[in-house]
């Protein structure tokens, strides 16, 4: 019957126009009524205000959009990341990206009259991608007008380093469910020396300082090939050494001969200030990888990064030489990421995320408590992870170095009253990153006490994490109950040796602790298990926590690490037992393992 026909399209129509309404035909009023999109409640510590920015300040802003459907790009990565799907090692190209994180289509529209109402359209583009744009050269009047603002410069009180803040901003009401943050605005982050760097041994002073050719070296290098120790065991210091050969012998990739180096890449990212020397990575090849004499690195700097080789700095040194000591002869690239953290990160996350062809492997070291940062800006750059690992990327990053956390983690409660709360790391705590935490010792490996680890306070469990998760909470009780979220992502997801590593900056050989010595040594086993999948005509692995959690897959490549624990915050930390643990996630790599299982994946 036509009428009812047309009753059901009037109702469709009405649905249609109803929803696109509100996006196409902004109604006045609507601009004018602001709701807080993040704020602080006072000043983040260590840093203060300098009050307003000398007449005339512009700024630049990011606005991210929300994906018309945010969670077809989780089910998306689950499809391409997760060995039992079909859809395994489909991962998409930087358009299909594109299209998947498309905003709703009223979503532009509705900005652009937001921006015009304003009379600052002019200032504004879209990004290739779409759901990003920008806005340049805004001043700062009016930026403090378009999100009801108060920008003014903050000075950090350690560094002098300057940046210009808001301590809250706020949006048009209509506006919230369509853009998910607008940086740079209330994310202060550290400040640009302070990195999650390698530590130095309990008692401070580094072991060793002297030239490449002395017998501190030597000493280092005197594991013999097969990787034990060539002085018989005995207690001393020197047996924790790490070098190299010592990783190739743990992790088993000594039988490996890389095929696929012209087409695999291994990306090593730096923030502000820190690079490595080419001198210092000649020196170090000559020593503990005496095949590998040629290897070199490609600087990209970003951002405004600086490079300079002859101010190395040691964080740079550590994953440029650990790198380079597993996984050559793969290409390794340095990205130098200039400007204050926040920006850094979100700048190389766009830049990689632009590019056609990512290095199939990345290697980051740098971190902050997770309670230091926007909730908005979190899930962003969160996103923006899950996106590399959409495009067949592996990102690996460092749990920290300060166990549970730092200090005594005391927290004021609703009631006034103090308890502890462990300090989760971010990006750590980011589901979609395969996060590297710290282990010490051989035969058997334990748990390095600094090894970062713990459970996301705004992160929720990722479904990889179902089983083995559940298990441990289930295992270590009612210990520590309150202290952190039990719904909360755990990291770390694997481990490698943090303790004791030598390495050469600026022509001085020293020795560091770090889960930012773990990481690069990871990621160069993940870019030699690349190396095999590409060899073999396959797809790279990608994000890798699917594969690496399955009990029948990747897990049986793993090493688990039953004891110790990491200290934090006045307790023990927690425990490494059987199976995952929040200090040493599921274990160590074994690469010929590994290498192995990569044979029944397609
Ligand atoms: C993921 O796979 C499921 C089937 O297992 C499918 O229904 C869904 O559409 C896929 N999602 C994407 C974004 O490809
Ligand atoms: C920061 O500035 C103060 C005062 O100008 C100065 O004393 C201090 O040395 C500076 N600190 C650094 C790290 O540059």
């Amino acid at each position: 019957m036509p009428y009812c026909l047309f009753s059901v399209f009037s109702v469709l129509i009405n649905l249609i126009t109803g929803s696109l309404g509100n996006l196409t035909t902004p109604a006045a009023p609507g601009w004018g009524d602001m709701h807080i999109k993040h704020a602080w409640k006072a000043v983040p510590i260590e840093w203060e205000s300098l009050g307003a920015p000398p007449v005339g300040t512009t700024i630049d802003f990011r606005i991210a959009l929300k994906p018309n459907n945010e969670d077809v790009v989780i089910d998306a990565l689950h499809n391409v990341s997760n060995p039992r799907h079909p859809k395994y090692g489909a991962h998409l190209s930087k358009d299909q990206v594109s299209k998947l994180l498309a905003p709703h289509p009223g979503t532009l529209e509705l900005v652009r009259s937001w921006l015009e109402h304003h009379g600052v359209l002019s200032s504004f583009s879209v990004t290739q991608s779409g759901n990003w744009l920008k806005l340049i050269g805004l001043p700062l009047s009016q930026a403090d007008n378009l999100l009801g603002a108060s920008f003014q410069l903050y000075r950090h009180i350690d560094t002098n380093d300057t940046i210009l803040r808001t301590l809250s901003y706020a949006l048009p009401d209509v506006l919230h469910t369509h853009v998910q943050t607008i940086t740079p605005t209330t994310y202060f982050g550290p400040p640009r020396t302070q990195r999650q760097a390698p530590r130095m041994r309990p008692g401070g002073v580094t072991e060793a300082q002297a030239k490449p050719e002395s017998k501190e070296l030597a000493r280092v290098t005197s594991i013999g090939d097969d990787g034990s120790d060539g002085d018989g065991g005995d207690d001393d210091d020197d047996d924790d050494d790490v070098a190299p050969s010592y990783m190739r012998w743990l992790y088993n990739t000594l039988g490996y001969e890389p095929k696929a180096a012209d087409r695999n890449a291994l990306g090593i990212v730096g923030f502000n200030g820190d690079y490595p020397s080419p001198q210092d990575l000649e020196l170090f090849m000559e020593e503990f990888r005496t095949d590998g004499e040629d290897a070199f690195f490609t600087v990209l700097q970003i951002n405004g990064g600086e490079y300079d080789s002859a101010e190395p700095g040691i964080e740079s040194s550590l994953s440029i030489q650990y790198a380079e000591a597993m996984s050559y002869p793969t290409r390794n690239t340095f990205y130098s990421v200039g400007g204050n953290w926040d920006d850094a990160l979100m700048n190389w996350l766009h830049y990689v995320v632009d590019l056609e062809d990512i290095p199939q492997t990345l290697s980051t070291t740098y971190g902050i408590d997770e309670v230091k940062v926007p909730l908005d800006y979190a899930t962003t750059a969160c996103t923006l992870f899950a996106r590399l690992g959409l495009r067949g990327v592996s990102v690996l990053y460092s749990s920290g170095d300060d166990g549970v956390g730092d200090g005594d983690c005391l927290v004021k409660d609703s009631s006034g009253n103090h308890r502890v709360q462990f300090i989760p790391l971010f990006p750590a705590s980011c589901p979609w990153l395969t996060v590297v935490g710290g282990t010490t010792s051989h035969t058997p490996e334990i748990a390095a006490s600094i090894s970062g680890g713990g459970f996301s306070n705004i992160f929720p469990r990722p479904d990889y994490q179902d089983f083995a998760v559940p298990f441990y909470l289930y295992i270590i009780g009612n210990r520590y109950n309150g202290f952190y979220s039990t719904e909360g992502r755990g990291y770390p997801d694997i481990a490698a040796q943090a303790f004791h590593c030598g390495i050469i900056v600026d022509g001085e050989f020293m020795h560091k602790d770090g889960t930012s010595c773990a990481t690069p040594t990871v990621a160069g086993i993940v870019a030699l298990l690349n190396d095999y999948r590409l060899s073999k005509g396959k797809t790279p692995l990608g994000f890798l926590n699917y594969w690496l959690y399955d009990p029948d897959s990747g897990l049986r490549g793993l090493n688990d690490i039953t004891s110790g624990s990491n200290p934090g915050c006045g307790t023990d930390g927690f425990p490494a037992i059987i199976g995952w643990d929040p200090v040493t996630g599921l274990g160590s790599l074994d690469f010929s393992k590994l290498e192995d299982l990569l044979d029944d994946l397609d």
